[in-house]
């Protein structure tokens, strides 16, 4: 099935850094500054993208306060959320304190959280309709690991986790929704799909996400691509037809390497 491209609609390509477990509120804030210096000396390098920071749940607060403050032109998001919107859930943290923080986004189902804290297809549905409730838009993290790649079934894994994370989600929260494809196997390990891998996959999403929904609908979703990007191969993974951001870990602890990545258009060009 052939979808629209990417220029007929308005999918912004979506630049998001993933701190994980790094960064406390003052190193974090101190890497934020770095990051909107590095942003707005290259601003003239760079097109129209969105950035967005995912800081640790601590670190949170100072990075709104500075986007607030200074005016920068990035947004934050949440790592996780709870499925629960208030109560007794002890170390767990609600849509609506992310809200309240200015979040406009929030990770769900990365594969640290499916693997280390074993958070299942059913908890991530919930935890994507939790952050619909608050007004947050969720960046549902799907893909495979290597033992799957291997096996060939890569394609029907990680759209049964997609079918299952958007389970009773209406035309219109699916059309807002951001999926983050990330094969498990290349997070942090320095090994990186190759563009036509992240196409593959991404292509084979928005198909999914039409047959779920509809057309439209699959049209506007921006899906992501992760795992060990860096700002020398984002150029040829975001040039994808159907790649629409990519979400970065590792890389995002580097301001410089942070922003050329944002300034991907600009090597396209050159
Ligand atoms: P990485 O992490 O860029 O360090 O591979 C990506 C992610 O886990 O989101």
């Amino acid at each position: 099935m052939s979808t629209p491209a990417n220029s007929a609609y308005d999918r912004t390509p979506l630049i998001a850094g993933n701190w994980k477990m790094n960064m406390d509120h003052v190193q974090g804030s101190s890497l934020l500054q770095h990051l909107a210096e590095a942003l707005s000396e290259a601003k003239h390098n760079y097109g129209r993208v969105e950035v967005a920071v995912f800081p640790p749940f601590t670190t949170l607060s100072a990075v709104q306060t500075l986007i607030q403050d200074d005016g920068l032109d990035l947004v934050s998001g949440g790592q996780d959320l709870s499925p629960f919107d208030s109560g007794a859930y002890t170390g767990d943290i609600s849509g609506q304190f992310l809200a309240k923080l200015g979040c406009k986004y929030v990770l769900v189902g990365h594969s640290e959280r499916r693997t280390i804290h074993g958070e299942t297809d059913e908890t991530l549905n919930a935890k994507v309709h939790a952050a619909y409730r608050h007004a947050l838009t969720p960046v549902l993290c799907v893909g495979e690991g290597l033992d799957i790649r291997q096996a060939g079934t890569h394609v029907q894994h990680t759209l049964a986790q997609l079918r299952a994370g958007v389970d009773r989600l209406s035309t219109q929260q699916a059309a807002e929704l951001v999926v983050a494809y990330e094969p498990v196997w290349a997070i942090g390990t320095g090994e990186v799909a190759g563009p036509e891998d992240a196409q593959e996959m991404c292509g084979a999403i928005r198909t999914e996400l039409a047959s779920l929904f509809d057309a439209d609908v699959a049209a506007r979703t921006r899906l992501l691509y992760g795992g060990s990007v860096k700002a020398g191969n984002a150029p040829a993974i975001l040039n994808e037809t159907d790649v629409d951001g990519v979400l970065v870990g590792g890389a995002s602890l580097d301001a410089a390497e942070f922003a050329n990545i944002a300034g991907f258009e600009r090597q396209l060009a050159g």
